[in-house]
């Protein structure tokens, strides 16, 4: 177990040298990449992750309803504000309008974040994939 010591430090020197090349700040871009995630989401990304959602959502202006409401301009609408919806009680008593930050809690797990509501769907779990969702249903509001 003595010569332990001797090996990592030989393996330190070795690492040491083959990082000679890279510029001094590299670490420091290595930690950036923790936070931030790998793919900047876009609402082109979103649009395949809405295909999730298609069974039972349209999007388009004034399509209809299906098991849940039209979800065209939802992000600014009201919640449970669609007409011709019939939601959920829990859906009604939430309140609130749907933006970025309300979405990405109830579409991370729908059922945990609003007990009770009719969405029987398990939820998004990537963040960045909410994220480009969020975006799409952004985009399609005109
Ligand atoms: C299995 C069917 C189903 C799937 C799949 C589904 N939903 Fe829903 N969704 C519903 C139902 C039903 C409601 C109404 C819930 C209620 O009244 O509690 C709803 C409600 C919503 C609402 C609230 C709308 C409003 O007018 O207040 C949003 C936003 C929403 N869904 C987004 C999505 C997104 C985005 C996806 C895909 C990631 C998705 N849903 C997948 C059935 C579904």
């Amino acid at each position: 177990m003595r010569l332990a010591p001797v090996l990592l430090a030989g393996a330190l020197l070795l690492a040491g040298c083959g990082k000679a090349d890279e510029p001094a700040d590299a670490p420091a871009t290595g930690e950036a990449s923790i936070d931030e995630p790998a793919v900047e989401p876009t609402a082109a990304m979103g649009e395949q992750i809405f295909k999730r959602c298609v069974a039972c959502h349209t999007i388009d202006k004034n399509g209809s309803n299906g098991i849940g409401p039209n979800l065209h301009g939802v992000v600014g609408r009201a919640v449970a504000s669609h007409p011709g919806f019939s939601y959920s009680g829990a859906m009604k008593n939430k309140g609130g309008v749907w933006d970025a930050a309300t979405l990405d809690a109830y579409l991370a797990a729908p059922m945990k974040a609003l007990p009770g509501t009719r969405m029987a769907f398990a939820g998004v779990n990537d963040a960045t994939d909410r994220k480009a969702l969020i975006l799409y249903l952004e985009s399609q509001s005109k």
